[in-house]
């Protein structure tokens, strides 16, 4: 897996932000398990709800382009870590517990995760079987 790549991908994305409310940009790249990759930003709205993170943009995207299988994930936002929120750590958890998550800051700094170990003894598919 070529991490820095992904992270370049996360850091272009977040150039595509919308986010005139916060003003707080985000961006994220998401690697399949064929090798494409799809990125997201954040959209915010005016009336605040409608609002989606950048890393459930990617993951919109992906899977409605009919993509399932997912590797790694890589955030960028302007904070100096940029962690994903709850809502987006049980979005990607839908997709499995092993994908790893990459919190990065510039394409030569960035840290690694499992999905499991930032939503540890979680919720998914395997419940409602
Ligand atoms: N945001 C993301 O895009 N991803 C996260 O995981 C954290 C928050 C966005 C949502 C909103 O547009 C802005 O950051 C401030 O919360």
């Amino acid at each position: 897996m070529d991490k820095k790549n992904l992270v370049k991908k996360a850091l272009e994305a977040k150039k595509n932000a919308y986010a005139p409310y916060s003003g707080f940009h985000v961006g994220a790249a998401l690697l399949t398990d064929n090798g494409k990759i799809y990125t997201g930003c954040n959209i915010e709205s005016a009336s605040y709800t409608p609002t989606i993170c950048a890393e459930r943009t990617a993951i919109c995207k992906a899977v409605s382009e009919g993509e399932r299988k997912f590797i790694a994930i890589a955030i960028t936002g302007d904070s100096e870590w940029t962690y994903p929120c709850g809502v987006c750590r049980q979005t990607i958890r839908e997709f499995g517990e092993d994908i790893v998550v990459i919190v990065a800051k510039s394409e030569d700094e960035y840290k690694e995760y499992t999905l499991k170990e930032l939503l540890p003894h979680s919720f998914g598919p395997e419940n409602l079987k």
